[in-house]
């Protein structure tokens, strides 16, 4: 147990690379994209889908899988109805996001762990959450109730589309097809979208959150930068599912 309060469950033999995960740059990028709350609507979407699928079980509890830095996990703490009911828990494998994690939210418990090998009890979570993040379906498995819900966070078609046009000739749209695991079948899809204006530092932080920022070199990233009063739009595809 690290002083900040987190688990470090990631053993050296289970580390494919010596910093597993997102690394520090992107991480930094994203904690200051997402800390100006451009993608506050979409959080407040994954809160309020809680709050109406809250299940009988006192304390709910949650697994946020991938969470980051643990924005999404602060956001639900922050805007669901009945917080004090949730038992809130993140894991990334990444050791720098989960440090940042665990020092910006007490009521939450955070560890450094794989979702290839969970360290939690069989049956156990009410709700997993995955926001752009990669899961194991046999592990999702394992660790959901037999009513849990599986909530996922995708791109919409439409996602970065002002930014993706500096970068490809030709854009396409996202495709939307949601990867759940077999036996599990879809029970509501919302589609978030609307427009945000970052500012400069926040556009380039932005880009270097994205798979697609190491395409953007040269010209293109003077392009992106200089662009003044760039507006892009945000899509977003909430996906509930559950087992059949
Ligand atoms: C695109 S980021 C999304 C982070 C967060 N959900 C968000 O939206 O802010 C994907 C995250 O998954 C984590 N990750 C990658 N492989 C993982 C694995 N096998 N187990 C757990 N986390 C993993 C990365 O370290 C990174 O923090």
């Amino acid at each position: 147990m690290a002083k900040e309060g987190y688990l470090n469950l990631l053993p050296v033999q289970h580390k494919k690379s010596k910093e597993p995960g997102d690394s520090r740059a992107m991480m930094r990028s994203r904690r200051n994209f997402l800390e100006a709350e451009y993608y506050l609507p979409m959080a407040k979407a994954i809160a309020a889908l809680i709050d109406k699928n809250k299940t009988e079980s006192s304390p709910m509890h949650i697994l946020d899988m991938g969470c980051g830095e643990g924005y999404y996990s602060r956001q639900i703490e922050a805007f669901c109805e009945n917080s004090a009911d949730l038992d809130l828990h993140g894991i990334d494998i990444a050791k720098n996001a989960i440090f940042a994690a665990a020092k910006k939210q007490e009521n939450a418990r955070f560890i450094v762990a794989s979702n290839t090998r969970l360290p939690y009890a069989d049956n156990y979570f009410d709700l997993l959450l995955r926001v752009y993040a990669p899961s194991n379906d046999d592990e999702v498995k394992r660790i959901l109730k037999s009513e849990g819900l599986l909530l996922t966070v995708t791109p919409g078609p439409r996602h970065l589309w002002q930014l993706k046009e500096f970068i490809y000739k030709k854009v396409n749209e996202h495709d939307i097809t949601v990867d759940l695991p077999e036996g599990f079948k879809e029970i509501e899809s919302q589609r978030i979208s609307y427009t945000i204006k970052p500012d400069q530092d926040h556009r380039m932080a932005l880009l270097q959150m994205t798979p697609f920022a190491w395409r953007a070199k040269g010209e293109m990233l003077n392009n992106i930068q200089k662009a003044t009063g760039l507006e892009i739009e945000t899509d977003f595809i909430l996906t509930l599912a559950k087992s059949e």
